[in-house]
């Protein structure tokens, strides 16, 4: 039998867009399974705005609807993460040449320590290439209104936060 395609999707999310909805649900169609792995950054807390626990609840409410996607955290490397959930595929997006340098040094390191596994690159929808999270964090916190570019469980969460 063929092996499972087990997926992790690992980031940021501080929040989650819809950019990277879109991304988690394409990889449904060829995935058997996804795990959206929210990345603890001990030493960059200074421009978080939301709890790694926050935001895994957050995620979670965004993908109720959608069993074959679950949500975890993890602290040190990836590989040791995906290792231990025999995961085999790393998805990343793409949304522009500016994030390429970065992603294929990552992704070099990443097959260096555990080359078992497979980073694929994705772009998500056209209309979401100008998206971030840290861009929906500043305008959101400059009080714009950003209800187009996140699920309601996320754009409740920003106005709790931040207010408005
Ligand atoms: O959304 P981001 O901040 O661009 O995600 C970056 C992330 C979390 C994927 C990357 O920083 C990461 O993999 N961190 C875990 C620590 C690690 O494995 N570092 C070595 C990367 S080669």
């Amino acid at each position: 039998m063929a092996e499972p395609r087990v997926v992790v999707y690992p980031g940021s999310f501080d929040p989650l867009t819809l950019g990277h909805e879109d991304i988690a649900r394409r990889c449904l169609k060829f995935a058997d399974s996804v795990t959206i792995a929210v990345a603890h950054h001990p030493t960059q807390h200074k421009d978080r705005l939301f709890s790694v626990v926050e935001r895994v609840e957050m995620i979670e409410e965004c993908f109720a609807d959608e069993p074959r996607i679950e949500v975890a955290q993890f602290t040190g490397l990836l590989v040791d993460f995906c290792a231990g959930r025999k995961a085999n595929i790393v998805v990343r997006g793409l949304r522009a040449v500016s994030d390429f340098e970065y992603e294929f040094q990552m992704a070099l390191m990443n097959r260096a320590l555990y080359p078992e596994m497979e980073m694929v690159f994705m772009a998500p929808a056209g209309k979401f290439t100008f998206l971030s999270a840290s861009l929906v964090r500043e305008v959101a916190t400059l009080g714009g209104d950003v209800s187009r570019f996140v699920s309601p469980p996320v754009l409740r969460r920003l106005q709790e936060r931040i207010g408005g």
